[in-house]
């Protein structure tokens, strides 16, 4: 099992990354594939297609509430990482033909929640163990990732944004995860779509951060999201798509 996750600022282009990157996985035929959107707005869903809600099923964060505090008091001999596991596999996986999908979600009270942030880590580390990859798109600093999800990944994808400026964001994005207490085999930053391919040279040059090329920008893949329209299998000849791949092929996948 591998957990990849994407991080970048705001708007740079990481839930289509995200999207294509598991289109990637999928036709590769690397399965059983877990999504994860750590995002609270919530975009995920819909670049790949699925609609939690129609589907029926709860975020993590609706689960933690609805177990440990809608639900009160314990069931007797039952660890509260199996109670949540049990609560995750049953209300809150989305379970597909070809990926399935998991949403963290909004309701999170800062401070109220140690026990089951604890709790949900043990049972995510469980869970996410059934699958090849598991894929995080992860907006904001990763100390959210740390306290609720896992606190080791194998690759750090971070989409760099479209001015020279980006780069000390990727030096301090780095500084923050290492900060957060979040252990990884491998940093490594990507271009987004914004990104002027004349900067690549210099981000080739930043010491112990692997860049890895860039996402090209796809009038099919900005449509798509303007309809609310899945990424996954689109046509992999446009230029999205082979971008993907190549960044992918790059960092060894
Ligand atoms: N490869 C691309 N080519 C052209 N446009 C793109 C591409 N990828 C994303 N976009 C456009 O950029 C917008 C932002 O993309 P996306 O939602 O993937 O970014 P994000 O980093 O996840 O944003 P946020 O920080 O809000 O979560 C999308 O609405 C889409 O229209
Ligand atoms: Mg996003």
């Amino acid at each position: 099992m591998k957990i990849i996750v994407t991080m970048g600022r705001g708007g740079t282009g990481k839930t289509s990354f995200v999207s294509m990157m598991a289109d990637y996985f999928i036709r590769k035929g690397d399965a059983p594939l877990l999504l994860v959107d750590l995002d609270p707005d919530q975009n995920l869903g819909e670049m790949i297609g699925v609609d939690l809600e129609a589907e029926g099923r709860m975020t993590v964060a609706e689960l933690l509430e609805d177990t440990f505090i809608g639900k009160g008091g314990t069931t007797v001999g039952v660890a509260p990482s199996d109670r949540i596991e049990h609560r995750i596999w049953r209300d809150g996986l989305y379970e597909g033909k070809s990926f399935d999908f998991l949403a963290l979600g909004t309701k999170w009270v800062e401070g109220c929640y140690c026990m089951p942030d604890a709790a949900l880590r043990d049972a995510l580390s469980r869970l996410t163990k059934q699958y090849m990859y598991v894929l995080i798109d992860a907006p904001g600093g990763l100390e959210h990732l740390n306290r609720r999800v896992t606190a080791d990944v194998d690759e750090i994808f971070d989409i760099i944004g479209p001015s020279s400026k980006s780069f000390a964001h990727l030096l301090r994005a780095r500084r923050v995860a290492e900060e957060s207490g979040i252990h990884w085999k491998n940093f490594s930053s990507i271009g987004g779509f914004l990104f002027p391919e004349s900067l690549g040279e210099r981000a080739k040059e930043i010491n112990e951060i692997r860049y890895l090329g860039k996402i090209a920008q796809d009038d099919e893949v900005a449509q798509r999201v303007i309809e609310g329209l899945s990424l996954i299998g689109l046509d992999h000849n446009l230029p999205g798509p082979d971008s993907v791949r190549l960044i992918l092929q790059a960092a060894g996948y």
